[in-house]
């Protein structure tokens, strides 16, 4: 029955910009969605249109953007162009009344994600940014755990995302790559930094950091460290937790089994004679949770359609691309001061039910 109600309704049509390494992706899945019709290509490369027009017959593809904005039937737009694009196209897209995705990151001015947060607002729009992991069904097991206690107090936090390529010209490996760890670190914690502090180097290209090394420190002493490169030789997606009861290791990189729990820890007791028995360390089971397996950029897109149609806040809003956005800008500054901290005063996320 509600198949069929949910099948009754008129699909969200949607137009993709941006169809790239990443825009393929996400015009898959908006074909493939029920409820949802991909509608409109739009690259500013005819190459990358002749191929999208191949693959995606059923959308109209083109160069001119304002052909897309001008289609009155047109319900989202969807932005995978390069990072620098993305405010100029947000905001037009909001400006002539579209609710809108953009990717990772959301901009790459905190006064541009202001601008769009603000214009999405005043004109009742979904904004959401493509922050993929808060929709990775192991990221959601994680952060229930941590809510539930499973894991004790989170102590710190550190992740690795790196391999050789993609190199980027207009964005550094921070700010490519940075953003999935940020939010997802800041979506299981439920917790803002306090202050940020990166240090990196620019091996490749003059001006443009390949490889960055970043903390983040939160008001409970909790930390959190982030390792991204482009130039490295390993592929490495990995998030590590270590909590004062469990410690829980996720690797995006497994095939099935990418969440372990280890039962594993130390306790500090009170009056004891020697150091032996006041710090015990405890070398207890590992666990391999069965989480159901679905494409997280399935759920993503999923969830975008959704809101566009209830008109609900998406989880990863505006207001999440902009933190992380300011998250990214503060380490950028550290970055350039060779690692100085620098103290960011940012609004928690409300917490959303889990
Ligand atoms: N969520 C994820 O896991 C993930 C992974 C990879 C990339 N991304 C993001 O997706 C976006 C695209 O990345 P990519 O790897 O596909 O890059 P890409 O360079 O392969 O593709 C970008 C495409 O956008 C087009 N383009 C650029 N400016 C445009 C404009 N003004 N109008 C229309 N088209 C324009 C280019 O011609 C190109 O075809 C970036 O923001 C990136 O950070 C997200």
């Amino acid at each position: 029955m509600t198949d069929e109600l949910t099948t009754a309704r008129p699909r969200v049509r949607v137009a993709l910009v941006g169809i790239g390494a990443w825009g393929r992706n996400l015009a898959r899945n908006y074909a493939q969605l029920p409820d949802a019709e991909l509608c409109w290509i739009c690259d500013t490369d005819p190459g990358r249109l002749a191929e999208a027009a191949r693959h995606f017959p059923d959308a109209v593809c083109t160069t001119d953007y304002g052909q897309v904005l001008a289609d009155p039937q047109l319900d989202a737009v969807v932005i995978a162009a390069s990072a620098q694009a993305h405010f100029t196209l947000g905001r037009r897209a909001l400006l002539a009344g579209k609710d809108v995705f953009i990717e990772k990151p959301l901009v790459l001015e905190v006064a541009d994600g202001e601008e769009l947060v603000r214009l999405a607002a005043e004109r009742a729009r979904v904004l959401m940014v493509g922050h993929l992991l808060e929709y990775h069904p192991v990221v959601l097991r994680l952060r229930d755990m941590i809510r539930a206690g499973e894991l004790g107090r989170v102590l710190y936090v550190y992740s690795q995302r790196v391999n050789l390529g993609t190199v980027r010209q207009d964005e550094n490996a921070l700010w490519s790559l940075a953003p999935h760890d940020i939010s997802s670190i800041l979506f299981m914690l439920d917790q803002v930094p306090t202050d940020v502090s990166a240090r990196g180097q620019c091996y490749v290209q003059r001006g443009i950091e390949d490889v960055v090394f970043m903390n983040m420190n939160f008001a409970d002493r909790a930390m959190a460290h982030i390792h991204v490169s482009w130039l490295d030789p390993h592929k490495v997606r990995r998030i590590t937790v270590v909590g004062s009861k469990r410690m829980a290791v996720f690797d995006d990189a497994e095939g099935t089994e990418k969440l372990r729990i280890y039962d594993k820890g130390a306790t500090v007791g009170e009056e004891c004679n020697t150091f032996a028995e006041t710090v015990g360390l405890r070398f207890g089971d590992i666990r391999i949770p069965h989480i159901k397996s679905a494409e997280p950029l399935r759920l993503e897109c999923q969830h975008f359609v959704d809101c566009v149609r209830s008109r609900a806040q998406p989880v990863s809003d505006g207001q999440d691309g902009l933190r992380v956005v300011r998250i990214l800008a503060a380490a950028q500054r550290s970055l350039k001061s060779n690692g100085d901290p620098v103290t960011v005063d940012l609004v928690p996320a409300p917490r959303v039910a889990a």
